[in-house]
């Protein structure tokens, strides 16, 4: 297996909200320790698991100031934000049960699903939640 690649900060779009891009940059640092320790072949499952664990209460926390801000400012997409929040939720939940399971997904899987979310969501979806901000004030 390749090596599997970290988000380096700089493929992130920093939206210029410090709360914010220090939340984002939080949940990209618990996705290059997952990287890392897959990377190192030290990923057992459990090890695995509670990163996941870590980034489901990170992402949880960053979602709901997120959201909180939506309702404050009354974002026409928020229904489809948080739609999308719930989904990272779920998804990494359904990991994290399913590496106690018989047939535990592939670590390859977990860090592909995570980096391809967490990069489409803060570069897309966040980042028209804060252009959206910006016309506010
Ligand atoms: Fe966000
Ligand atoms: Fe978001």
């Amino acid at each position: 297996m390749d090596s599997l690649k970290r988000i380096e900060w700089g493929d992130v779009f920093v939206l210029g909200n410090e709360t914010m891009d220090k939340e984002h940059e939080g949940l990209v640092n618990i996705h290059n320790k997952l990287v890392d320790i897959v990377n190192t072949k030290e990923g057992t499952r459990k090890k695995i698991a509670e990163i996941l664990s870590e980034l489901s209460d990170a992402g949880l926390r960053h979602f709901q100031a997120e959201e909180l801000l939506m309702d404050k400012e009354d974002y026409p997409n928020a229904m489809e934000h948080k739609r999308q929040h719930r989904d990272f939720i779920y998804n990494v939940s359904l990991y994290n049960v399913n590496l106690m399971g018989d047939n535990p997904p592939k670590a390859e899987e977990i860090v592909n699903f995570l980096h391809d979310w967490l990069l489409h969501h803060i570069k897309n979806h966040d980042t028209e939640f804060e252009i959206y901000l910006e016309g506010q004030n």
